[in-house]
């Protein structure tokens, strides 16, 4: 597809419905850029210093009569903001207090956390129109159903609701996005994206804290001309932007000292995949998987990392002299599209900072982590092996698992399930992407599982951690193991590809009930979002 012929979307209302081409643009020289800026306007590589979005503080704290547990109270308002992205221009985003991305909220298991969630969006997005009723989902958390962002139960502008998290699990990267129905890559990729970080005992003894416990939220984008974002998924098959952002600054450089550093890399692209690697060769050293410690830390020169996956790895920088420049780079995968200057993620430069020799991990690389339920399931456990096939339908440009679309858990009044396992039981799902072309980072809310083999091997040694989003490439069959616990109720499967997930791969599976019982936890009846009326 030549950047003439691609009709980009412009946030702002100044650009006209994509009409793109209905296959994947390759990687030709046509595809040299997906944004519209002129050339003194486009961003370069390593020209900004390395942010971190700030810590959310609780507004204020109590205990769970119930159980006596501590809560956190906090509160994130949604809401149309501005931010600085290019060098000259301002871009528009929608952001979780106005930023992208938006706050991390840091705690410990054990705590729980009551997040209200303020829509306090326009009515409709400035993009399209479509209206920003939003539903926020904190992925990586066995929460309850009516707290998990299910998809269709949404929270209208001038509305609040607020979420129930139980912070039962390990240690782990969680982030929080909104899984508005049927409009999530776009609300995400306008900026509706945060991290949420869990911490326990042993993880905090283990692995780099505080300053050296560095979170990296990586996306793409594309810009329009006036500099706010260009979206163009290319009839759904993706967005491919030419812009990477690490927390929301394009390719920044981060300054270290010589000693191990722990990055928490969320992709939080829409559709692009990532391939990191050290331009030094060095190894990364993978500690964390979607679902907290990995059992044995792996070093890997390079790894693939799909949307909403996140890898927790160690950089050691001991070695290296100051003033020298490391760049994390992007090897990219297929069934991407790239651009000049995607092949880079950051860079770091080498600083002579004293470096404190009493924090015992400053120089610890672990080789043995913490193993985790999911990681200790044995398939001979599983009482049922479940088949899912992801795939498009060519002639609607819809995208289906097992032909089921979230179009049709709708249209019957949120009954229609893939799957009813009991609680506490063990399956494995059987998941293949065999229709060619594409590759589906697949998301299963409520487990950690598994990966027990890919294409009838094993696991990528970077991935035999507890997962919960399986990157299933073009081609590949996988087979996952998860429990299904602690909690009954619907819950939502899908892909990661935002535009896949919102056209319309998006299932749900039903734990513990009968469709006819009587569900207290049913996400479209309980735990009502509220009318806001403070009006700050
Ligand atoms: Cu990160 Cu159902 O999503
Ligand atoms: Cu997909």
């Amino acid at each position: 597809m030549s950047t003439t012929r691609r009709q980009v979307l412009l946030l702002g209302g100044l650009g006209v419905l994509g009409a793109g081409a209905a296959t994947l643009p390759t990687g030709s020289v046509d595809a040299k850029s997906a944004s519209r800026l002129s050339d003194s306007q486009m961003p370069r590589p390593f020209q900004v210093p390395f942010v971190q979005a700030p810590f959310l503080q609780p507004y204020t704290t109590g205990i769970d009569p119930a159980d006596g547990l501590p809560v956190n109270y906090y509160q994130v308002t949604e809401k149309a903001a501005t931010a600085q992205i290019l060098p000259r221009l301002t871009t528009p985003i929608l952001g979780y207090n106005g930023i992208f991305p938006g706050p991390t909220i840091s705690l410990d298991q054990g705590t729980k956390a009551v997040v209200r969630v303020r829509n306090q969006l326009p009515a409709q997005h400035p993009l399209d129109g479509h209206a920003l009723s939003t539903s926020t989902h904190l992925h990586g958390s066995a929460s309850l159903p009516q707290y998990d962002g299910y998809a269709s139960d949404i929270t209208n502008p001038g509305f609040y609701k607020d979420y129930r998290y139980p912070n039962f699990q390990p240690a782990r990267t969680l982030w929080y996005h909104d899984h508005g129905v049927h409009f999530t890559a776009q609300n995400a990729y306008s900026g509706l994206a945060a991290q949420y970080h869990m911490h326990d005992p042993l993880e905090r003894q283990l692995l780099p804290q505080g300053r050296y416990d560095v979170a990296l939220t990586v996306s793409d984008a594309m810009f329009a001309e006036n500099g706010s974002l260009g979206y163009d998924d290319n009839t759904h098959s993706g967005l491919w932007g030419d812009v990477i952002l690490v927390n929301g600054k394009p390719w920044p450089v981060m300054k270290v000292q010589k000693r191990v550093y722990r990055f928490r890399i969320l992709n939080c692209s829409i559709s692009r995949s990532l391939r990191p690697t050290l331009s030094t060769g060095d190894p990364l050293v993978i500690v964390g998987t979607d679902g907290g410690l990995i059992p044995k830390a792996q070093s890997v020169a390079n790894y693939r990392h799909a949307g909403a996956e996140r890898y927790e790895v160690l950089i050691d920088f001991r070695k290296y002299r100051t003033g020298q420049r490391i760049e994390l780079r992007n090897l990219s995968n297929k069934n991407n599209v790239d651009y000049d200057f995607t092949g880079k993620i950051m860079a770091f430069d080498v600083t002579d900072e004293a470096v404190d020799t009493t924090d015992p991990t400053w120089n610890r690389i672990p080789t043995t982590l913490v193993g985790s339920e999911a990681m200790s399931l044995t398939a001979a456990q599983s009482v049922r092996t479940r088949r899912f096939r992801v795939k498009r339908n060519d002639v609607t440009n819809m995208w289906t698992i097992n032909d089921d679309s979230w179009q049709d858990v709708i249209a019957s009044g949120y009954k229609k399930v893939v799957a009813d396992p009991a609680v506490d039981s063990v399956e494995i799902w059987e998941v293949e992407n065999s229709s060619g072309g594409w590759f589906h980072p697949l998301h299963i809310h409520l487990v950690d599982f598994q990966i027990l083999s890919r294409n009838g091997s094993a696991a990528f040694s970077y991935e035999r951690g507890p997962k919960d989003v399986v990157y299933v490439g073009e081609g590949e069959t996988v087979r996952l193991l998860m429990k299904f616990s602690p909690h009954a109720g619907v819950y939502m499967m899908h892909c990661h590809n935002l535009p896949h997930e919102d056209h319309d791969m998006m299932a749900q599976f039903r734990v513990g009930l009968k469709e006819t019982d009587y569900d207290p936890n049913d996400p479209m009846t309980a735990a009502r979002a509220e009318w806001d009326d403070d009006d700050d």
